[in-house]
């Protein structure tokens, strides 16, 4: 299961890798507008610290500028993934830019039939946005489990399911009991992986036998 950052946050980033649990990194638009920092340039420092695929978004929806974007956004790292929207316009790209030898990332996918039109189109990724259907009262996880069914009948669709709008540590465990191939998170999700309170007890008892013994291994 790979582990993916969904963040332009550098620090985060490197602090994910020196952890060793760092796959790769998803950016999307609003998040680069939320860095504040030019784009380009961000997302070539990002791939210069993360060796697995970065995910950088196009801001059109129309084919002839997606693509031009993709091509730009494709040839400033070997690690680029194109992040295009689920739209035919999208697809359309995807599959251009997926013979051309790039790697795709096909988002804001909802739907199980969605899935299937980007697993056709070639896509490396297919990213299913969970938490945002279960911010309007669906089950976002019922999606993955929908489109893991769907893309295991068919061993010629290669896309990784990339389950992405990951809101806590829940969404990552069922993630990994379904056998996601990737989860995207924000950095404090996959941190949060670390917590279970009877680890702090059992270690803070530890801690104060081991005074009682006046013993060092050092
Ligand atoms: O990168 C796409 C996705 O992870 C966005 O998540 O929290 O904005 O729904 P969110």
């Amino acid at each position: 299961m790979k582990f993916f950052a969904d963040t332009s946050d550098l620090d985060a980033i490197k602090d994910l890798a020196d952890l060793g649990m760092l796959d790769g990194v998803t950016t999307n638009p609003s998040i680069i507008a939320k860095s504040g920092k030019e784009f380009l340039p961000l997302i070539k420092e990002i791939c210069g610290i993360c060796e697995g695929p970065v995910s950088a978004e196009v801001a059109s929806t129309d084919f002839d500028t997606m693509m031009k974007e993709g091509k730009k956004l494709a040839s400033l790292a070997d690690n680029i993934a194109v992040k295009v929207p689920l739209t035919e316009a999208g697809l359309k790209v995807c599959k251009n830019l997926t013979d051309a030898g790039k790697m795709v990332n096909v988002t804001l996918c909802f739907s199980p039939l969605q899935a299937v039109l980007a697993a056709k189109a070639g896509a490396t990724f297919i990213s299913p946005f969970v938490g945002r259907l279960d911010d309007i009262g669906n089950e976002g996880m019922d999606l993955i489990h929908e489109i893991a069914a769907i893309y295991d009948n068919y061993p010629d669709f290669h896309t990784e399911i990339l389950v992405a709008s990951i809101r806590h540590p829940q969404h990552i465990l069922q993630s990994a009991k379904l056998g996601a191939d990737v989860i995207t998170a924000p950095p404090e999700a996959i941190k949060k992986m670390y917590n279970h309170p009877l680890t702090d007890k059992g270690l803070a008892a530890f801690v104060e036998d081991w005074k009682k013994t006046g013993q060092s291994i050092l």
